[in-house]
C-alpha cells in the first residue's frame, strides 16, 4: 500500500521523457532491449509502470503482457493502449507473486522497477525466482537496480534539508530506506551495490550476459546535459554508451540494468 500511496504523488509517465538527462535512462535501456528482443518473441514486463518499455516492444511487434502493482500505472497503461488501438495484455499483479502465470512461457521477462521497491532479500529473492520460474529455458530476464552511491547527492540536490549523518547511514550501510522513515525522501527502496546484486543474481544460478550503468554521469551532469542542442546530445550519448559498462562507472549511476539469462 505504501509504494500505491507513494506514486500517487510521482509522474511516472513522464520520468524518462521529460529532460535530456533523464533520456539517457531510456535510449540506454532500448538500446538493450534491441540487442535481445525480437519480433514474434513473447515478453512479460513486471514493474512495467505505465508501459513506456512494453510500447517500444509493441511497435517492434512483440507478443507483450505488462503488469504493476500499482493500479494507477495499468489504468494509464490501459488508456494509452485504447487510443493506440494496440493489443497489449496488462494486470495489477505483484511481482512476488506470478501464480498467474505458467513455468517456461515467456521468451523476455523485463523486472525493471520492483527490486529497488523491495525493502529485503528474502522478498528480492522470490521476486527474481518467480522472474526465473516463468522464463524459458536460455530465456533473457532484465533487472534494474538503484546504486547506494548515486542516492545521498541526487537526495540533497532535491532538498538540501535532507543531509544529516544518519541519512548517510541508511544508504550507505543499511542500504533501505522504508516508506514510514523520518529520512525517506520517495518511498520504500533498497539500493544494491553492483557487485552485491552480481552476486544475488548468481546465487539464483542466472548466467550474467551484461551489466550497464543506464544513466552513467548524466544525473551528477544534469544542467550541462539539459542545455545541449541535438548535436551535442548526440555526442554525449556516444559517450556515455562507450563507458557505460566499465564497472568504475556502474556505482556512480543512479540507475544499473543487468542482463541474465536462464540456464537449462
Ligand atoms: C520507477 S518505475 C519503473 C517503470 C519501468 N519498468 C521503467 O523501467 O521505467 C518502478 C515500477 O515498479 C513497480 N513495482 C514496484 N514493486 C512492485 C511489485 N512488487 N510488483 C509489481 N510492480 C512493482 C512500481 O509500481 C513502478 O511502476
Amino acid at each position: 500500500m505504501d509504494l500505491i500511496e507513494s506514486y500517487k504523488e510521482i509522474d511516472e509517465e513522464n520520468r524518462l521523457q521529460s529532460t535530456l538527462s533523464r533520456r539517457v535512462e531510456y535510449l540506454t535501456t532500448i538500446n538493450t532491449l534491441d540487442k535481445y528482443c525480437f519480433s514474434g518473441m513473447k515478453c512479460l514486463d513486471v514493474g512495467c509502470g505505465v508501459g513506456i518499455y512494453s510500447l517500444y516492444l509493441k511497435e517492434h511487434n512483440l507478443d507483450v503482457t505488462s503488469i504493476d502493482l500499482v493500479p494507477k500505472h495499468i489504468n494509464r497503461l490501459n488508456e494509452i493502449i485504447k487510443q493506440k488501438n494496440i493489443n497489449i495484455k496488462t494486470m495489477v499483479c505483484n511481482a512476488l507473486n506470478l501464480s498467474t502465470f505458467k513455468d517456461n512461457s515467456f521468451d523476455i521477462v523485463l523486472c525493471m522497477g520492483p527490486l529497488y521497491h523491495l525493502l529485503n532479500n528474502s522478498d528480492q529473492n522470490q521476486c527474481i525466482k518467480e522472474c526465473i520460474r516463468v522464463v524459458k529455458p536460455n530465456g533473457i530476464i532484465m533487472f534494474s537496480y538503484i546504486s547506494p552511491f548515486s542516492v545521498f547527492p541526487c537526495a540533497i540536490r532535491g532538498d538540501i534539508n535532507r543531509i544529516s549523518n544518519e541519512l548517510v547511514d541508511k544508504i550507505i550501510d543499511n542500504h533501505c530506506i522504508e516508506f514510514n522513515s523520518p529520512y525517506c525522501f520517495w518511498t520504500d527502496n533498497y539500493f544494491h551495490d553492483p557487485s552485491e546484486i552480481e552476486k544475488i543474481l548468481i546465487n539464483n544460478k542466472l548466467e550474467i550476459i551484461d551489466h550497464l550503468a543506464t544513466d552513467g554521469q548524466s544525473i551528477a551532469f544534469q544542467n550541462t546535459i539539459n542545455q545541449m542542442t541535438d548535436a551535442e546530445f548526440d555526442i554525449w550519448m556516444r559517450y556515455h554508451l562507450k563507458i557505460c559498462r566499465n564497472k568504475s562507472i556502474l556505482g556512480t549511476s543512479n540507475h544499473g540494468l543487468i542482463v541474465t539469462r536462464k540456464k537449462v
